[in-house]
């Protein structure tokens, strides 16, 4: 069958029509939201690349998680900016660190609200790398002890799941033992498995101040040019215990996300990083694109990759633009 028989518009006619045949949904009960902890009072300073996302103080969170429940977005991740940054990030594991104060704090505001922590060394080592360094390098192994006292100091505070982002090799094996010994069994790990070196980065740099004082991140993280390595990754972070992956950035590595969707059956989660945000709010700014329309089609093609989940600053905006036209 073919033309003029088969006549593809016909299904494209009318906006229920169109409603009924269209193959991804977009809602906010995909959606996790950022947020960006510092320590002080009443804190609200807008990261300057970053329109609209801003630093909190805890004070100011439980109005955030009041916004956010009422835009029915089911879940936060957090990133803290410590009071001090030393060689190991002590205040990353302190039982009153930014984070754990946050977790506290958010969850007696809404404890519905699901909580997923980011689990790295880079936002509180004075460095600014992802673990140990010594003469230059990046320890491995020395470094998974500290990301399983982080994990279980964020399960203690109340956090629902933890999501380690530093790209270690066996992070999620480390992980899941140090939270099991101390009997955490139930809290997920939600693993940052394929993160790639990218400059898409850049914007939550500067929001965290987290820049590595001297070289990249290319010894760990991977190279933007590989996507067979991508489902290695994946595959070790299943055999370590995740529960759930994550694919980041999301919109320059569309394919992964999808190779990833065909191969495994455990939750695929997509980070729409800060770069992914900057780009479309600086065109925006210019009356360049519609931003409303731009972030709904970018964040329907990511889920149309394969993403169950998707991590983005776009969340409020997009839950709100999503909740007007239902
Ligand atoms: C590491 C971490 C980073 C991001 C999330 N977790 C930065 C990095 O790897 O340098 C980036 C998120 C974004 O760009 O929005 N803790």
């Amino acid at each position: 069958m073919t033309f003029p028989t088969v006549r593809l518009r016909r299904l494209r006619t009318t906006p229920t029509l169109r409603a009924m045949v269209r193959e991804t949904t977009l809602s906010p009960a995909h959606f996790v939201y950022p947020l960006f902890v510092v320590h002080g009072r009443d804190v609200q300073e807008e990261i300057p690349s970053m329109p609209g996302v801003y630093r909190q103080s805890v004070d100011r969170l439980a109005r955030e998680v009041e916004e956010i429940s009422d835009l029915r977005i089911p879940a936060v991740i957090l990133f803290g900016l410590p009071a001090h940054k030393d060689p190991l990030g002590e205040e990353n594991f302190a039982a009153n660190g930014i984070i754990q104060q946050a977790i506290r704090a958010i969850k007696q505001a809404n404890p519905d609200l699901l909580v997923i922590t980011d689990v790295c060394m880079c936002e509180y080592t004075d460095h600014g790398h992802c673990g140990i360094v010594h003469e230059g390098q990046i320890l491995n192994d020395e470094t998974l002890d500290i990301l399983g006292k982080v994990a279980v100091s964020h399960a203690a505070a109340g956090a629902d799941v933890v999501a380690p982002s530093g790209m270690i090799d066996g992070m999620v094996r480390a992980i899941r033992q140090a939270l099991d010994r101390a009997d955490f069994k139930q809290i997920s790990i939600l693993s940052y498995a394929i993160k790639y070196a990218s400059s898409f980065y850049g914007p939550f740099r500067e929001a965290v101040q987290s820049a590595p004082a001297f070289g990249d991140r290319r010894t760990h993280q991977m190279d933007p040019a590989n996507v067979r390595e991508a489902l290695r990754e994946a595959q070790l972070d299943v055999d370590e215990g995740a529960d759930m992956l994550m694919v980041k950035p999301a919109l320059a590595y569309l394919d992964v996300i999808q190779r990833v969707r065909d191969r495994f059956d455990l939750p695929i989660a997509a980070y729409n990083v800060s770069g992914e945000y900057s780009m479309i709010k600086a065109a925006a700014a210019q009356g360049w694109l519609d931003e409303r329309r731009v972030v709904l089609e970018t964040l329907t093609a990511i889920r149309r990759a394969g993403a169950d989940i998707i991590l983005t600053y776009h969340a409020k905006d997009a839950a709100r633009w999503l909740m007007a036209t239902e």
